[in-house]
């Protein structure tokens, strides 16, 4: 795509001077090649979710690489207690916003609960749905060598998937909770396993959550495509958090792995808090503020 701009900074342009203060832009799109090229160039991958079209815009403005419209939505925006709840109905309707907001990213959307246990047809049934009708570019699917013939299904479709082992929502019940996965040698070494089998069924990376920093650095030195770490250190070749988190506006505390840049829920409390009282004083709207 070509445009004609302004000279500022633009994120992932390659621009081509045309006169002292006119610009002919050539806007590169983010694909899974340039994924797979960031692990190689050792450039770490920027990741985070995105669930709407004005999030979108702004985490593209901040030069994101890939936003992921996971199924955490269900927790962070629709008031569910886990993802499970999550249907494909709502991750088509955020994905399409995202897609909206977002002229230059990577969008992968989360597979939600469901639809890869009704087996691989219906799972690449699902997944065209959230490329065509959402404007995804991959898909995210939670778990290792137990969905082999649904990753293989989706590979044979062309389909490119983003894979996610070590503490999987999905699977809250079994796991017995949010809790780090794989301190046990035997979990380790399932984890490990189900890496290396992903990379070989196709998966253009992996989201390595809540693991141990060492087995996520051995996984990420093994592998050829990027591991993606939530609470797994920092040796994972890109990481993720969700957005909400990072600024500070859930109800609760945040997990230890989480960096809270700053305190949104107090920012905008404090600024409700005063529409609430300005109405109700009779201080809004002021002459200026009416025609
Ligand atoms: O659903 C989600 O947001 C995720 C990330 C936290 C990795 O799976």
């Amino acid at each position: 795509m070509l445009i004609c701009g302004r000279k500022e900074k633009r994120p992932k342009i390659d621009s081509l001077y045309l006169t002292s203060n006119v610009v002919l832009w050539i806007v590169m799109k983010l694909t899974v090649k340039d994924i797979l090229d960031k692990k190689k160039k050792k450039e770490k991958i920027v990741v985070l979710t995105a669930y709407d079209a004005l999030f979108a815009s702004l985490q593209e403005e901040c030069d994101v690489d890939v936003l992921l419209v996971g199924d955490s939505l269900g927790m962070v925006l629709l008031g569910h207690s886990s993802t499970v709840p999550v249907t494909l109905r709502d991750m088509i309707h955020h994905t399409k916003a995202v897609s909206r907001g977002s002229k230059n990213s990577l969008i992968v959307a989360d597979m939600p609960y469901g639809v890869c246990e009704q087996g691989p047809e219906h799972t690449v049934r699902s997944a065209l749905r959230l490329i065509k009708e959402g404007g995804a570019h991959a898909v995210k699917i939670e778990g290792g060598q137990e969905k082999k013939k649904q990753i293989q299904a989706l590979a044979e479709a062309g389909i490119p998937v983003m894979g996610h082992l070590g503490l999987t929502p999905q699977s809250v019940e079994k796991l017995g909770g949010y809790r780090v996965q794989g301190k046990q040698a035997k979990d380790a070494a399932k984890i490990e396993k189900d890496a290396l089998f992903l990379e070989k069924a196709g998966a253009f990376s992996i989201v390595l959550e809540c693991v141990p920093r060492l087995l996520a650095k051995r996984i990420s030195k093994k592998l050829k495509i990027p591991t993606i770490g939530i609470g797994a250190g920092s040796d994972c070749d890109g990481q993720v958090l969700v957005t909400q988190d990072l600024l500070g506006m859930g109800e609760n505390s945040c997990y230890r792995f989480v960096r809270q840049y700053t305190n949104l829920r107090k920012t905008i409390k404090k600024s409700i808090q005063s529409y609430v009282s300005d109405v109700r004083s009779g201080k809004f709207p002021n002459a200026k503020e009416s025609f």
